[in-house]
């Protein structure tokens, strides 16, 4: 794993705005991998500008989100949906019918995720794919477990991510309990992956990310198995 260690936040995004910048430069039609939290919401401003300034090109791009609550409706203001049409895609010159995110309000929830994981195997796979990492090392909403699922799945959020996302509703009991997420085999499917991470919150997953063990109490430190991963941190997430 290639670590570039930053100053702070603003650094951090600035250097992951310049990797997407460069995919899109060699690969305009590039597949690329999305995903929500705060972490990204720097990078994705900085591409918007990139955007506005002529320097990237969204026509040709394709994207595939990470994850969605579940159930949860589009217009609901803490969806995924919701958030990816106002950190991005209602910014930039994207065609929304090139975007794909996990659909929270799919009646049957299992048809939903084997559809997702075929319309990702037709698309060619994600070449380039960012990821935040949860306080408890999750990578999506792939939470720590005894057992990991491979592919797109409905799965339970843990307290920690509950509490976690707690801050964008107006009470803990707004969030809800479960998610449908890629799995791990369709996030390692990836060519490239870019993982962020920022504050000092972030320190002991980033830590498990730095060692030499693999567990999938752990889920991020299944990355270690990839070829192409590159960790963009500050220096609070690198602290341990
Ligand atoms: P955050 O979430 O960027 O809001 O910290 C990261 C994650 O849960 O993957």
């Amino acid at each position: 794993m290639k670590v570039i260690l930053c100053e702070n936040y603003d650094e951090m995004s600035a250097k992951a705005a310049n990797i997407f910048a460069a995919q899109l430069t060699l690969k305009p039609d590039s597949i690329l991998g999305l995903a929500t939290g705060s972490t990204p919401v720097g990078m994705y401003k900085k591409l918007i500008e990139k955007n506005e300034a002529g320097e990237i090109d969204f026509s040709a791009v394709r994207t595939f989100n990470l994850d969605e609550y579940y159930p949860i409706k589009r217009d609901n203001s803490q969806s995924y949906f919701t958030f990816m049409n106002e950190n991005l895609f209602s910014h930039v010159n994207i065609d929304i019918n090139n975007t794909c995110i996990p659909n929270g309000e799919a009646e049957d929830a299992e048809k939903e995720c084997k559809e997702y994981e075929k319309m990702l195997a037709e698309a060619g796979g994600v070449d380039l794919q960012v990821l935040g990492i949860g306080q408890n090392g999750h990578i999506g909403f792939n939470e720590p477990d005894e057992k990991l699922e491979s592919y797109t799945h409905v799965t339970g959020l843990t307290e920690s991510t509950i509490n976690a996302n707690a801050r964008f509703f107006d009470s803990v009991n707004d969030v809800p309990t479960k998610g449908i997420t890629m799995g791990m085999a369709s996030i390692m499917s990836a060519k490239k992956i870019v993982i962020l991470a920022s504050g000092e919150s972030k320190k002991d997953a980033v830590k498990a990310l730095l060692d030499d063990k693999i567990t999938t109490s752990v889920p991020a430190t299944l990355l270690k198995t990839h070829p192409d991963v590159i960790l963009i941190c500050d220096k609070e997430a690198y602290a341990l």
